[in-house]
């Protein structure tokens, strides 16, 4: 006997055709960027142990999954060097010809269609793994900002479309702007890693870059998890000193930070889903424990819903290709 119930949430989930007509959340595969690693060396494509399914290339060998980026339609690409050689003051990150520099020029070159973002930081390039440079065992501001308006100004005249600074430093957009304005690089966008936390999901990406640090953390620089409205401060001081676009780090765990920034500001919003969340993906489905694709494509629709315009992953070509399907977006 059928009660009397105007109202009734189900009839817009009856069929499929019904729950797509009426889904909330829209994605594209434009905005997807997919994050990896070059490092020095020849004739390298080396399986990331924690990080399996993810390889550090060669600059010779990049081109290969360049191109199945651009053929799977993920709009861009964000490139991490690993040097041969770090130093205390992080010397290859801002050399002209350093690994990253040259991984643009080649990127560039060689697949022209894909959008290529540096990330601005340092700590895959010091010996001691920190994000800048040591006065004592205390990163120094004001002395790391210059080299990281090099580190940016070197990247973009190598062929980098856009910088992605992640070193946590205070007044970084504003020192990067300046440095890339007084080179002539009006035009290249920052996209401020503006809400960063310092967080154990960047585990595997340490193991990759070979860049934990080899004292203490990165709690003097990387937020605390507890904070959101310190979250809220970063993200309206980096737009104020001129970033185009702020990022959400971690992406899982920390959407409501997402969200609530999406709410407060006008630039678009990015999230990063790190490495340690790709590795718990991977980890839960080996031992049969999870569904992979159904995780990982419903990780990216919630970080869609709670108000990201920019998703990275290191499931980015899987996820063009479930959009292709129709299976998210
Ligand atoms: C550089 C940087 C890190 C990540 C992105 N940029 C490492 C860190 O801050 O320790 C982590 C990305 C990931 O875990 O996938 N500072």
């Amino acid at each position: 006997m059928e009660r009397d119930m105007i109202v009734r949430p189900r009839r817009l989930r009856t069929t499929a055709a019904l729950r797509k007509m009426v889904r909330e959340t829209r994605m594209d595969k434009s905005s997807l960027v997919y994050p990896m690693f070059v490092m020095d060396g020849e004739n390298i494509k080396e399986e990331i142990p924690t990080m399996p399914g993810q390889y550090r290339y060669s600059v010779d060998r990049m081109p290969e999954i360049l191109n199945e980026m651009a053929d799977a339609g993920v709009g861009s690409v964000m490139l991490f060097g690993i040097p041969a050689k770090k130093d205390e003051y992080g010397s290859q990150a801002y050399a002209c010809d350093g690994i990253v520099q040259r991984a643009f020029a080649k990127a560039k070159k060689e697949v022209p269609d894909l959008y290529y973002i540096g990330d601005v930081c340092m700590c895959e390039y010091t010996s001691h793994g920190h994000c800048g440079i040591l006065k004592g065992e205390y990163v120094d501001n004001d002395l790391t900002l210059d080299k990281l308006a090099e580190i940016a100004v070197t990247q973009v005249q190598a062929g980098a479309d856009m910088v992605a600074p992640s070193d946590m430093m205070d007044g970084h957009i504003q020192a990067i702007r300046e440095a890339l304005d007084h080179n002539g690089l009006f035009t290249t966008p920052i996209m401020s890693y503006a809400v960063k936390y310092a967080s154990a999901f960047y585990g595997p990406f340490r193991d990759a870059a070979g860049s934990a640090p080899a004292f203490g953390d990165r709690k003097s620089y990387q937020m605390d998890y507890h904070n959101r409205r310190e979250g809220m401060k970063e993200a309206l001081l980096d737009i104020e000193e001129g970033a185009d676009i702020i990022m959400v780090k971690p992406a899982m765990s920390y959407l409501d930070m997402v969200r609530e920034i999406k709410d407060a500001t006008d630039v678009p919003m990015a999230a990063y889903s790190v490495s340690g969340e790709y590795a718990m993906v991977k980890a839960g489905a080996k031992l049969g424990y999870i569904d992979e694709t159904a995780v990982l494509c419903e990780m990216a629709a919630c970080a869609y819903r709670a108000g990201v315009d920019i998703y990275m992953s290191y499931f980015a070509k899987e996820l063009a290709y479930y959009m292709d399907e129709g299976r998210i977006g």
